[in-house]
């Protein structure tokens, strides 16, 4: 059975004072003890949120890490470093990075490499953009990103996998559950077709504009296990919400 997660995706926003208040409204609810729950703010705050979350039901992810382990690597961050500070998880190959800061499924792949030697455990973001859908290639396109990032190499414990149409992010856009639940479906036979990872095993999130009003719907299909959820996760009781709508 698949323990069912959500993981906010902070992206680039909050100060030490919004960040302080999110997580005090986060924290004074109980969370559903079945769900694992996960806040992922920008690197500078990650500290804080720790510290604050110390004890608590809520873990911390950051957004990214380097494919090194340390050097002149000026403004990179190392896995290590995250692991160290008290970091669980890391978000990798996001599309806004894969398109903004032009990562590869090549240096995705680096990152999860160092992620996993570090003990954090990789959130991998996978996901096709409207023109690659309606090319009818979206299948391809996913099925590409998961080989670029995993084939042939060590397969990370605790590998989370996050399908993210492009098309769906921050749009109000949400693939229909029928439309994730085919493509998570897709994504957990292919990734069943990899040598050492344990497909029904491995979660898989979904993330697109996921709101309280639809989180239901989408959690409720047999091979969603749950959400990443970016512009929601930043309103504590609409986190909340989605938050119990994977209980
Ligand atoms: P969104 O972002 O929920 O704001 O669409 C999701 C994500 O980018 O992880």
């Amino acid at each position: 059975m698949r323990r069912p997660m959500v993981a906010g995706n902070w992206k680039m926003h909050g100060s030490r004072a919004s960040v302080g208040q999110l997580l005090d409204e986060l924290l004074r609810s109980a969370t559903p003890p079945e769900v694992d729950v996960a806040v992922c703010p920008v690197f500078v705050h990650l500290s804080q949120a720790i510290s604050t979350c110390q004890g608590s039901a809520l873990s911390v992810g950051a957004q990214d890490c380097s494919t090194h382990e340390s050097g002149a690597y000026t403004g990179d961050v190392a896995a290590r470093m995250l692991a160290d500070l008290g970091c669980e998880w890391v978000i990798l190959g996001h599309s806004e990075r894969r398109a903004g800061h032009t990562e590869s499924d090549g240096l995705i792949a680096q990152k999860l490499q160092a992620a996993a030697a570090a003990g954090l455990k990789p959130i991998l973001c996978v996901g096709e953009t409207q023109a690659e859908r309606e090319a009818g290639r979206a299948g391809a396109v996913v099925a590409g990103q998961l080989r670029g990032a995993l084939e042939g190499r060590d397969k990370p414990v605790g590998l989370v996998v996050a399908y993210e149409p492009v098309w769906a992010i921050g749009t109000g856009l949400t693939a229909t559950p029928e439309q994730a639940q085919e493509m998570h479906r897709f994504i957990r036979d292919e990734l069943a077709a990899l040598d050492g990872l344990d497909a029904a095993a491995t979660r898989i999130l979904y993330g697109g504009s996921v709101k309280p009003g639809n989180a239901g719907e989408l959690f409720g299909q047999p091979d969603i296990d749950g959400g990443l959820i970016g512009g929601a996760s930043l309103v504590a009781a609409d986190f909340l919400d989605i938050v119990a709508a994977a209980a």
